[in-house]
């Protein structure tokens, strides 16, 4: 399958994000050892790193139930803002569902946290799969492609009560009647809003994130499999009179050689904790696999797939710094414009990814502009002063707990 994938494109440098570990256990459900930490001394430093890095965003996932491999979490919004908070030019993302906030109480939350931070809020409408954590707060669980429908109208109000005066929507789920919210958002230039990322796989989440998103996110695909994602999206954007952005998924496995790299994957899906990994697959059946066509996220995933939740592994970012810039350049080919990273050992790997694979992908994002008969706009990259392995290291060991590793609790 191929997709028309537009000059700016390739112009446009990639755009780096990290997972933020808000959750205990890192971002694999695996015993192995990891040095990453979800509370807020590591990540305070682990945002400092990775803006020093190149990073442009990072995005804070939203979990309420001690579940699968995360049985400690922090609440994306407050945890955002203390991110914003000790960082300078880092954007940070906080997901959301629709079913447990209201658009206007968010709008009101995403505007504060825009000032506070001198324009870097953005947030991430996602629209849930654990059952549990709705059915059990009392709040009621929709069949799956409803959800889209109320994340739909969800992010029109959104969007409406943050850019006009006087908003009005008459819906289904939320019905807004002549509201003002003011202050307005921080004026950034080529910025109408905060941005609203969105993120689902389905075959009504691509529909829906093309009617309504400013960038759809993908869980780890394979490239066949991602450029399927961007042609659904991009069949409603463009009926939509719309061009969303495109961001990915991956898990880094940045090795000296890829048999190195190989071997971390392999001890990675050895240890893996098995209840938690089945107990978490049996919970993702409420997600894709349970629409009418069967596609969407996790729908077609192995066990090895799922110990990294989000599908990270499919992407296949696994090899030597040279390996994994090409890979990236393949899915730039194919439209991606910003890839949503997570890693074993966030601090130091973030550091190294800066130091060893964006310089790579630099030079080739500008042999793939010329191929294509443009210019990469280099105006547009981050300067950054970079961060050595020496750094990382020092703001790791002041970071860690004294009890970690951070696998301790991981339960299914
Ligand atoms: C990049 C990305 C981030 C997500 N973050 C969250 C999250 O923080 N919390 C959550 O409950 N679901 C999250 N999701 C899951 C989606 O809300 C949705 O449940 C999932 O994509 C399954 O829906 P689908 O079958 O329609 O694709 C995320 C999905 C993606 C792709």
């Amino acid at each position: 399958m191929t997709t028309t994938v537009p000059a700016s494109t390739f112009e446009t440098p990639l755009k780096f994000a990290y997972w933020v570990p808000n959750v205990s256990g890192g971002l694999v459900v695996s015993t192995i050892e990891q040095r990453t930490d979800w509370q807020l001394p590591y990540n305070s430093r682990l945002a400092q790193v990775a803006e020093n890095s190149g990073f442009e965003y990072a995005l804070t996932q939203t979990r309420y139930a001690a579940s699968y491999g995360a049985d400690k979490q922090h609440e994306a919004s407050a945890f955002s803002l203390a991110l914003l908070g000790a960082t300078e030019r880092l954007k940070v993302i906080a997901a959301f569902h629709p079913g447990m906030w209201h658009p206007g109480v968010l709008a009101k939350w995403l505007i504060t946290a825009d000032h506070l931070s001198g324009g870097r809020a953005a947030v991430n409408i996602v629209s849930g799969w654990l059952k549990d954590e709705f059915v059990k707060f009392g709040l009621p669980w929709l069949e799956h492609d409803e959800r889209y429908v109320r994340t739909e109208e969800f992010i029109s109000a959104l969007r409406g009560l943050l850019t006009e005066n006087g908003y009005s929507q008459d819906g289904t789920y939320y019905s807004i009647d002549d509201f003002t919210l003011s202050p307005k958002p921080v004026d950034v230039p080529g910025r109408p809003h905060p941005e609203i990322f969105f993120g689902g796989n389905s075959t009504a989440a691509q529909a829906t994130a093309g009617r309504v998103a400013d960038w759809y996110f993908s869980n780890g695909r394979t490239l066949e499999g991602y450029q399927e994602n961007v042609a659904g999206v991009l069949a409603s954007a463009q009926e939509a009179g719309r061009a969303p952005k495109f961001g990915l998924n991956g898990f880094v496995i940045a090795r000296d050689s890829r048999k190195e790299a190989e071997e971390t994957l392999r001890e990675i899906v050895a240890k893996a904790h098995r209840p938690a990994v089945e107990g978490f697959r049996q919970s993702v059946q409420e997600a894709g696999a349970s629409t009418k066509d069967g596609k969407g996220m996790w729908a077609d995933s192995s066990f090895e797939d799922l110990v990294q939740y989000n599908d990270g592994f499919k992407t296949q970012l696994i090899g030597t710094p040279e390996e994994i810039a090409d890979r990236i350049i393949e899915y730039k080919k194919v439209g991606v414009n910003l890839l949503l990273t997570c890693y074993l050992h966030f601090t130091e790997e973030t550091a190294a990814f800066g130091r060893d694979v964006m310089p790579i992908v630099r030079e080739k994002e500008k042999d793939l502009a010329r191929a294509q008969g443009t210019e990469l706009n280099t105006d547009l990259l981050p300067v950054v002063p970079g961060v050595s392995a020496e750094e990382a290291a020092a703001a790791t060991a002041e970071t860690l707990p004294e009890d970690h590793p951070s696998t301790v609790g991981v339960s299914a």
